[in-house]
Formats: structure tokens, C-alpha cells, sequence
């Protein structure tokens, strides 16, 4: 399923308080000067649309949330909802999230990572660009703290598979632990953009969540 024209937003919004630019990181991420330091960060690779960063922000305004997205579109999209919202425990970074990962996120320093409705790169050819791979597993695990979680879901049983297999081979994490659709499902209760379009059009949705040991 292809993407959808984004909605209109104000252009004129000042993102400066929740859009960083890659050039703009530090060498090592850290929560100053964009958050409070003595919360939680959570992370969203791929925020999209920005909807699981917006709402995550609202009902737990006691953790901070980084949503990294590498379209600058995207990345401005989500950037403003959160701005129009006034949320302080929110930001995006538009940046390949890979590279944020690999680069500029210290050990142990995340209680949670989402990832939600990753591209699927149908194509054989294209399947080493899927985001779970057996390297960037690794940067997961290292970056979580003990107990930390990995929330994985996808709507592509292919890619669900692939993804539960890498990790099976990843021994800092512990899993899967399955989600029971009745605790998500709720009608108007959608997590992401692209859970919302594949329940409305009858797509079953693969959950999993990890925890690091
Ligand atoms: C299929 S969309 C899903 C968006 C959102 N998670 C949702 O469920 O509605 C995948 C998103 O991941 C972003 N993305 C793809 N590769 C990425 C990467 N390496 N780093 C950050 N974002 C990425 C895409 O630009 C796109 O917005």
C-alpha cells in the first residue's frame, strides 16, 4: 500500500523545539537540551505520520520520546503536531535511524524502542535494506537498558517472520513475547497511521515485544 498525501499543516510553526537535524546532533546523544534529563527516553525509528509519538507523549508526559524519521517531509509533519501540542517530552530527529543508532546512541541509555510498519522492501533484491537486521538487532540491544523493550509490529507476515528470526539469534534479548490483540485493538485506539489504514482495510497486524536481559 502506497503512501498517502500528508495533511496541511502550518508551514510558518516554529519546529526549532522539536525538529533536529542530523548536523545539528551532538557527537553522543543526549537528552539537553531538548528534554528533561531525569526522564526516560523512548525512541521511534520511522515515526511517519508522527501519530504513536504524539499521543505516547500526551499519556505518559513522565518519559521523553525521540522519533526519528529519515524523510525531512515526514520529519516536518510530525515535528509540528508536536509543536501544535506544546509537548516538551517530544521531539523528531530526521536522520537515518540506523545511523543515529550506530553513531550517537550510548549503551544502556533507552527503556524502550518502537518500531511500527517498517518498509517492507518487497523485492528479493531489496530484503538486505529491511530494518532488522542482524547488526542493527544488535545496536537495539546494546542501547537498551536491562529490562528495556522492543515493540516490533508489522503487518507483513514475511517480514515478521524474518524479524523474529533475527532476534532469535540475538541473546541480550529475551522474547517473543506476543501481544494479545484484545489488550490493542480497541476501535479510535490505533497506535500508528499505518495500523489504522491495514485494521480499517481487514490486515491482520504481527505484534511482538522484547525485553532485554
Ligand atoms: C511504512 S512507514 C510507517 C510509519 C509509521 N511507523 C506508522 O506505522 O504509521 C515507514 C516509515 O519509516 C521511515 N523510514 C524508513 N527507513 C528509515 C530509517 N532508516 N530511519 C528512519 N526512518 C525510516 C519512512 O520514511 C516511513 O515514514
Amino acid at each position: 500500500m502506497g503512501r498517502r498525501a500528508l495533511g496541511k499543516w502550518d508551514k510558518t510553526l516554529d519546529l526549532s523545539s522539536h525538529l533536529v537535524l542530523w548536523d545539528d546532533l551532538p557527537s553522543i546523544w543526549s537528552q539537553r537540551p531538548m528534554f528533561d534529563v531525569s526522564q526516560p527516553l523512548e525512541v521511534e525509528i520511522g515515526t511517519g505520520k508522527g501519530l504513536f509519538l504524539k499521543n505516547a507523549a500526551i499519556a505518559v508526559p513522565e518519559r521523553n520520546f525521540l522519533g526519528i524519521e529519515i524523510s525531512r517531509k515526514y520529519a516536518r509533519f510530525s515535528a509540528a503536531k508536536l509543536a501544535v501540542n506544546d509537548l516538551k517530552n517530544a521531539c523528531v530527529v530526521h536522520a537515518d535511524g540506523q545511523r543515529v543508532f550506530c553513531e550517537k546512541i550510548p549503551a544502556d541509555a533507552l527503556v524502550a524502542v518502537h518500531i511500527y510498519f517498517p518498509d517492507p522492501w518487497w523485492k528479493k533484491r531489496h530484503h538486505k535494506r529491511r530494518i532488522m537486521t542482524e547488526s542493527f538487532v544488535g545496536e537495539i540491544a546494546r542501547t537498551l537498558k536491562p529490562r528495556g523493550r522492543l515493540h516490533f509490529w508489522t503487518d507483513v507476515a514475511e517480514v515478521f517472520q524474518n524479524a523474529l528470526e533475527v532476534l532469535a539469534n540475538e541473546s541480550a534479548l529475551s522474547g517473543p513475547e506476543e501481544v494479545d490483540p484484545q489488550e490493542v485493538e480497541h476501535d479510535l485506539d490505533y497506535r500508528t497511521h499505518f495500523e489504522r489504514r491495514m485494521r480499517l482495510s481487514g490486515v491482520e497486524i504481527h505484534r511482538a515485544e522484547f525485553i532485554k536481559k
